[in-house]
């Protein structure tokens, strides 16, 4: 790939102070100079100065649209006046007590008020830490050690969580299965030996991209009941992205537990484990020996935290800036696929809510709406193959101005506004075009 060198070069020259920066990167951190796998790009991702709204800068005075808004934590996106004027309230009146607050209760109350399964709310400063807690509880609750989990379903990196190719991984401890297969589910429940099963809302990555067959999980709570088998319904991306229930009011079903994080923070790190009363019981000082688990954390629901966390629940209690993401997610959706066909380039946007997955290869059929991807064999869709063409499509994008997660994956807020798409789709199909011209991806498929 010529064109590849070519543009790395360009790229190279128009990122100088950022190539200067991952070099000392490289020097303190592992992995390639990143902080998050996500990061990890060659030749490297920009560095950014300053955020605001739908738009970020780099340190050579690059701008972009954003479509990673902070790992999807941002559906109010940068900057968000509200949530601006409660941190700046808020810091002037010290951001960590140590010390019972009422912010954590207002906080913790809203969201029992979005989410009825929500009973009882335990705090954490991210996603990973409310499901580590998850299986802790579970298996004190159930007095079994084992978990299940569904293929490509990303809960965190914990020993029990992390996936499985991983190094370090729990693998004794536990079971992952394929999503979507009623009878292999119920084969393993039926053992009696788990004490959790997790499941990610929306399906495997990222709110679904992977889909969950929606009668397959609508099935879940009732099987896991029969067999004595706490279920942890993952909303960290999902949580109050998709509906100011989360996806479990969308579906209409109730977890036993769920963990949140992400958008509930209003872009402070946030994670929250909610649901049943008596399965957070060992939680209670004074009770049965043998039977108690402990829960610290400096930061838990700090105020800082705790004041962002409640502007963002407001704004997202109304529904409203879930409704404008979604119609910025389709609208993008609908235009990148007419983009697609117009190239003749092979392959499909696709997605609910606020986030859409780009998929490049095959298809087997026009689904009736972009919401379905255009496979049978859903693990196509995460083809690992696929992962230079769609670093070289983000390098595209990047030097056209367009910020994405993996290449892939584009995450909306309230601040997408119609010109803001169509700059992209302008950067998209320039980019897929000179992608074709390089020979880098072609027509009918990668
Ligand atoms: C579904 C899901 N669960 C858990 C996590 C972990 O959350 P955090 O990064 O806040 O620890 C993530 C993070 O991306 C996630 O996508």
């Amino acid at each position: 790939m010529n064109g590849n060198n070519d543009l790395v070069e360009q790229y190279k020259a128009q990122h100088r102070q950022s190539a200067q920066w991952h070099e000392r990167a490289r020097k303190v951190f592992t992995s390639e100079g990143a902080t998050h796998f996500a990061r990890i790009f060659n030749p490297y991702r920009p560095y950014v100065t300053h955020a605001d709204g739908v738009k970020k800068w780099d340190l050579d005075g690059n701008q972009y649209i954003d479509y990673v808004l902070g790992h999807g934590a941002l559906l109010l996106g940068h900057n968000h006046r509200d949530v601006v004027n409660a941190v700046q309230e808020q810091i002037s009146r010290g951001v960590l007590y140590g010390e019972n607050h009422t912010l954590e209760v207002e906080w913790a109350e809203l969201i029992q008020e979005m989410m009825p399964g929500a009973e009882r709310v335990l705090f954490f400063p991210c996603g990973n830490e409310a499901n580590m807690m998850a299986v802790r509880l579970a298996r004190v609750y159930t007095g079994r050690s084992r978990v299940l989990r569904f293929e490509k379903h990303y809960h965190g990196w914990s020993d029990e969580l992390a996936s499985s190719v991983e190094s370090g991984v729990n693998h004794e401890q536990v079971t992952i299965i394929p999503q979507n297969d009623l009878d292999r589910l119920e084969e393993e429940l039926s053992s009696e030996k788990y004490a959790v099963l997790f499941t990610e809302a929306g399906g495997a990555f990222l709110g679904g991209r992977t889909p969950i067959d929606l009668d397959f999980a609508r099935q879940i709570p009732e099987m896991t009941k029969k067999y004595g088998t706490v279920w942890v319904l993952d909303e960290v991306v999902t949580g109050f992205r998709v509906a100011p229930g989360g996806w479990q009011s969308v579906i209409g079903v109730k977890p036993d537990l769920t963990s949140l994080g992400k958008c509930i923070g209003g872009g402070l790190s946030a994670g929250a484990l909610v649901g049943r009363p008596d399965i957070f019981e060992p939680m209670r000082p004074g009770g049965v020996p043998g039977h108690q688990v402990m829960h610290g954390g400096t930061w838990n629901a700090n105020p800082l935290t705790a004041a962002a966390g409640i502007a963002a629940c407001k704004l997202l209690k109304t529904g409203e800036p879930q409704q404008k993401a979604d119609q910025a997610a389709a609208y993008l959706r609908g235009e990148g696929n007419k983009i697609l066909k117009e190239k003749g380039v092979s392959g499909a946007f696709y997605g609910k809510s606020s986030i859409a997955y780009l998929y490049l290869g095959p298809v087997d059929f026009e689904p009736a709406d972009d919401t379905l991807p255009p496979v049978k064999n859903l693990s196509r869709l995460t083809d690992s193959a696929m992962l230079p063409v769609f670093n070289h499509l983000l390098l595209h994008l990047l030097h056209r101005g367009v910020s994405n997660l993996l290449g892939s994956i584009f995450i909306f807020s309230v601040f997408h506004s119609k010109d803001v798409l169509d700059q992209t789709l302008y950067a998209l199909s320039e980019s897929l075009q000179a992608m074709l011209d390089e020979g880098s991806l072609k027509t009918g498929g990668a």
